[in-house]
């Protein structure tokens, strides 16, 4: 499938996902969160982020003061539960590779949440794509260089937009400034939901 949009090597394709699938990934979201509470991570610096979070699949991210990493069970040592079959049609749809995604990160941004500037570069394998959905609030989406710093350029994710980071987009300096809060009707409480499939090992 061809991306409409792309910035600075980001595929975007706004709309891929119509509100009845978005509703169903909500419920299949609801599932993971169930069997795998919702927990606020610390940075290794320890501060609290803003965003709590699960996962689904082999390995969940993680992070705590001693780094970012991925956990093999949920902090409280549960398993992750399966990713939904749901999502990994997406994955299939966009990523143009054979392997199946190993986590499902499931980041839940309340108002006034936000996601520092930084790369996604603790799987094993930069040739697999990182596969990115967004529900809920729009998100002011900004991203950067292979290095800190320098020109940036953001675009407002919707929900049902799907992010694709590949090829020479794939460790791209990326974040999320804010949300607009109240811009969709998707999630009851308001919010956003932002889901990462990637290939870990
Ligand atoms: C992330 O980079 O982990 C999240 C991106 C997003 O929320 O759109
Ligand atoms: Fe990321």
């Amino acid at each position: 499938m061809t991306p409409k949009l792309n910035l600075r090597g980001v595929d975007i394709y706004p709309g891929l996902i119509d509100l009845p699938a978005q509703t169903a990934l909500l419920d299949d979201i609801r599932g993971i969160v169930r069997a795998a509470p919702l927990f606020q991570p610390e940075t290794p610096y320890g501060k609290p982020m803003s965003v709590r979070m699960t996962s689904a699949g082999q390995f969940g991210w993680f992070s705590d003061k001693s780094g970012y990493r991925y956990l093999e069970h949920h902090p409280s040592g549960t398993p992750w539960p399966a990713i939904p079959l749901r999502i990994l049609r997406v994955w299939d749809e966009v990523g143009d590779v054979s392997h199946a995604p190993e986590c499902c990160l499931v980041n839940f941004y309340e108002e006034g949440a936000r996601m520092g500037m930084h790369q996604d570069k603790d799987e094993a394998d930069m040739s697999m794509p990182v596969v990115s959905i967004s529900l809920g609030d729009d998100a002011l989406f900004r991203v950067g260089n292979l290095r800190r710093g320098g020109k940036t350029e953001s675009i407002w994710l919707q929900s049902g937009d799907v992010a694709v980071l590949r090829g020479d987009a794939r460790l791209a300096y990326h974040g999320v400034d804010r949300l607009r809060p109240g811009s969709s009707a998707l999630l009851p409480k308001g919010g956003r939901i932002n889901l990462t499939l990637r290939v870990v090992t």
